[in-house]
């Protein structure tokens, strides 16, 4: 199977940037799945319907989400009526919606897409270890599923890395959102999963972390409450990692990063 994760999309320019890209890769690729974390599609802060919406038609499978799950009010009563948008996994039981998916592609294979937040520098939460444990418990990577992607969307890399390996060999993918910073880290872990610490973000890079410069630096300089954080609005750069899976086990054979336009060095996977 042919992945695609998207990191988190920011702001206007990030999904602008989704929406132009994500056809023409779908094709150029060969793309049998695309999933994209849409916690800051929405002005840099949640996600809305509408978009959610103009997300899936421009072609991503699954939107995944974190701790800015709930900034747009309108998601509450949306995410329920809509199983390909994930939250955290992790969240308390009775919150709404759901921590992962299977979606089914048009020849019929299957993927399980899952979504966790960490616990180190973010809110209290329930164990994301845990969490994606027993989800996985409830499917078989190569027999019920064909391939599973877990995001992991935390501060701490370390968190990251022992999410891959307490995963290696049960998912095809563990990735990393969260910090809008994309690493040069991927690799196969040593048993099959395809690991990145972040995937980096969809959004103006010339900003911090996705954010206009100037408030969000005077949030540094003078620690007062300041003006409010606004996405940056120059052009985007996409930031992804796509992985080909190998449909009988569920592994990854290889994998490699995208990058398109704004002001990260391009590059785009050769295979
Ligand atoms: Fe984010
Ligand atoms: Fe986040």
């Amino acid at each position: 199977m042919r992945i695609l994760f998207l990191g988190d999309i920011v702001g206007r320019t990030g999904r602008d940037a989704v929406i132009a890209h994500l056809p023409d890769l779908r094709r150029t690729l060969r793309l049998d799945l695309v999933v994209v974390n849409g916690e800051n599609a929405s002005h840099g802060f949640g996600l809305s319907p509408s978009i959610a919406r103009d997300l899936m038609e421009a072609g991503a499978d699954v939107i995944t989400l974190g701790n800015h799950s709930w900034d747009r009010k309108d998601l509450i009563g949306y995410i329920d009526q809509e199983p390909r948008i994930i939250r955290p996994a992790n969240y308390p039981p009775g919150t709404p919606g759901q921590g992962s998916v299977v979606v089914t592609l048009v020849d019929g294979r299957r993927a399980l897409v899952v979504n966790v937040m960490g616990r180190q520098f973010m809110d209290a939460l329930d164990d994301p270890f845990r969490a994606a444990t027993d989800i996985l418990s409830r499917h078989r990577l190569g027999v019920t599923v064909q391939a599973a992607v877990v995001d992991i969307h935390a501060e701490a890399s370390s968190e990251k890395w022992a999410m891959g390996h307490v995963l290696d060999g049960r998912v095809s993918l563990v990735i990393g959102t969260h910090t809008h910073t994309p690493t040069a880290d991927h690799r196969i872990l040593s048993g099959g999963t395809a690991f990145q610490t972040d995937a980096g973000m969809c959004g103006d890079y010339d900003s911090v972390i996705g954010m206009a410069k100037d408030a969000a630096i005077a949030r540094f300089l003078r620690r007062m409450p300041g003006e409010r954080l606004q996405p940056a609005e120059g052009e985007a750069s996409l930031a992804g990692m796509m992985v080909e899976t190998d449909d009988a086990t569920g592994l990854a054979r290889r994998m490699a990063p995208l990058r398109v336009g704004g002001k990260l060095a391009p590059t785009t996977p050769d295979f």
